[in-house]
């Protein structure tokens, strides 16, 4: 378990002071321009010794990601952009820290920039975040009157623009290139990669995406150092964490944690135990809507990390779990999630756009139990016909749950339809 002085958002637990002075009184904003003092490549080996992977759900390496920045300038402007439009269901994290603690992330973006030579950075925060994109605007706002941001940032000798901008409701502009065209003013559409945005991002210039947490927690780490972050987890699963815990428990949260937990542990001690107690639970979905769901069964020595996920064929995703009890009918909650992506696909390659309506509609016949035996294959060759051929990772995301399904349900699956077949259950309506 984490000690409160180990933790990165205190502001989460209980204070609520998120003004400047409240954040200062908490250590952010101390010794910035030391910090960025020391260099951009101090800073970015700092990041790379910390261990640190990205906290949007990809997992890849923060300080790799920040070398990637061309060091000389050709002549075209560096930007940041930091991806806040959260939007995979269960997934509320960055929430709490532009609620709570905006200033572990504008204090980040300043630094953060500095590594990669950028002098402004942009904020997406999703539409639906208006209370967030208040209070952090109220931020930035109290953070130039200040003198932490603009000419001379922090005193630091870099000059430095922090923009906020909203997203308009579309899961898409999460994906990274989406939503730099969303930035542009064009329709969130992604865009073929390579060339990865370090190359060519925002307005054709080096660009950076990172999550709200992988910048918010960089000027700690940079502060306490990266040893004292890696102590945490286990190598190539290093730091602490937020996780979220949503669905069957008694006290569903978001709360900072160590990474390489056991899923028991943070949902009995974090989360207030299964609904029902341990014996009661059917299923996790463990970090997002993509991330195959996973059965009880699984789940005694299950270690919540990027590692132990991918080994046992899920993902870690944003960390932000779902669980369900023995009352849920896992068919219809996989269904639920094919209907989201289909309703989110931005219909740009064919594989997604027909294949997300043919998996939803399949989908529809299974928690009806109205479908045949055979089409279980079916569907996951259907599955496998979309994952990997599409342009950006919607497609994948859409296949992995309903290919989690049939390999942990399938009896659950033949049994609806032999017993709709024999009249012992009544069609299970798919609103
Ligand atoms: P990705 O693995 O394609 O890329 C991850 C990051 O690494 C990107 O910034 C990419 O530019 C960079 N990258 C990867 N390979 C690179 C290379 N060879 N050279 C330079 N840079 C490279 O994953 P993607 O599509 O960015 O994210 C997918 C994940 O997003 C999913 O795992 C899902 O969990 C998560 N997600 C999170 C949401 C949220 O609300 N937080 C919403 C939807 C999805
Ligand atoms: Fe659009 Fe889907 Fe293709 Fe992604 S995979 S670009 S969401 S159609």
């Amino acid at each position: 378990m984490l000690k409160d002085q180990d933790r990165i958002f205190t502001n989460l637990y209980g204070m609520h002071d998120r003004t400047l002075a409240g954040a200062k009184a908490r250590g952010h904003w101390d010794g910035t321009a030391d910090i960025i003092g020391k260099g951009r490549d101090w800073i970015v080996d700092q990041m790379k010794a910390s261990g640190l992977r990205g906290r949007g759900g990809a997992g890849f390496p923060t300080g790799l990601k920040w070398s990637f920045m061309p060091k000389e300038s050709d002549g075209r402007p560096h930007y940041l952009v930091v991806n806040a439009d959260e939007s995979e269901p269960a997934t509320c994290k960055d929430r709490e820290i532009m609620r709570h603690d905006p200033h572990t992330l504008i204090e980040g973006c300043l630094i953060a920039s500095f590594a990669m030579g950028a002098h402004a950075a942009y904020i997406y925060i999703r539409g639906e975040y208006i209370r967030e994109r208040e209070a952090l605007q109220a931020a930035i706002d109290e953070a130039y009157d200040a003198g932490l941001l603009g000419k001379n940032a922090a005193r630091s000798g870099w000059d430095f623009d922090l923009y906020l901008a909203h997203g308009a409701g579309a899961y898409i502009c999460g994906e990274e290139t989406a939503l730099i065209e969303s930035l542009e003013g064009k329709k969130g559409m992604p865009r073929m990669k390579p060339p990865f945005p370090a190359g060519a991002g925002l307005y054709g210039c080096p660009t950076t995406v990172n999550n709200v947490e992988s910048i918010a927690v960089a000027p700690t780490i940079l502060r306490r150092g990266p040893d004292w972050f890696a102590s945490f987890g286990r190598p190539n699963n290093a730091g602490t964490k937020l996780f979220a815990i949503t669905g069957h428990v008694n006290t569903p949260c978001v709360f900072e944690e160590s990474m390489s937990m056991s899923v028991r542990e943070l949902i009995e001690v974090h989360g207030g135990g299964v609904r029902g107690g341990w014996d009661n639970l059917k299923a996790i979905i463990p970090g997002g809507a993509s991330c195959p769901v996973l059965p009880a069964s699984s789940l005694d020595d299950a270690i919540m990390d990027f590692d132990w996920m991918r080994e046992n064929k899920s993902s870690f995703g944003t960390g932000c779990m779902i669980v369900m009890d023995q009352s849920t009918d896992v068919i219809k909650a996989v269904w639920r999630l094919a209907k989201f992506f289909k309703h989110e696909s931005c219909g740009q390659c064919t594989p997604c756009r027909e294949g997300t309506g043919w998996m939803m509609r399949v989908m529809e016949r299974l928690v009806t139990g109205e479908a045949e035996v055979e089409e279980i294959d079916m569907l996951l060759d259907v599955t496998k016909q979309v994952e990997g051929h599409t342009i950006c990772a919607l497609g994948d995301a859409a296949a992995w749950p309903i290919q989690g399904l049939i390999r942990h349900f399938r009896d659950e699956i033949e049994d609806r339809i032999k017993h709709k077949r024999t009249g012992r259950v009544s069609a299970v309506a798919a609103e």
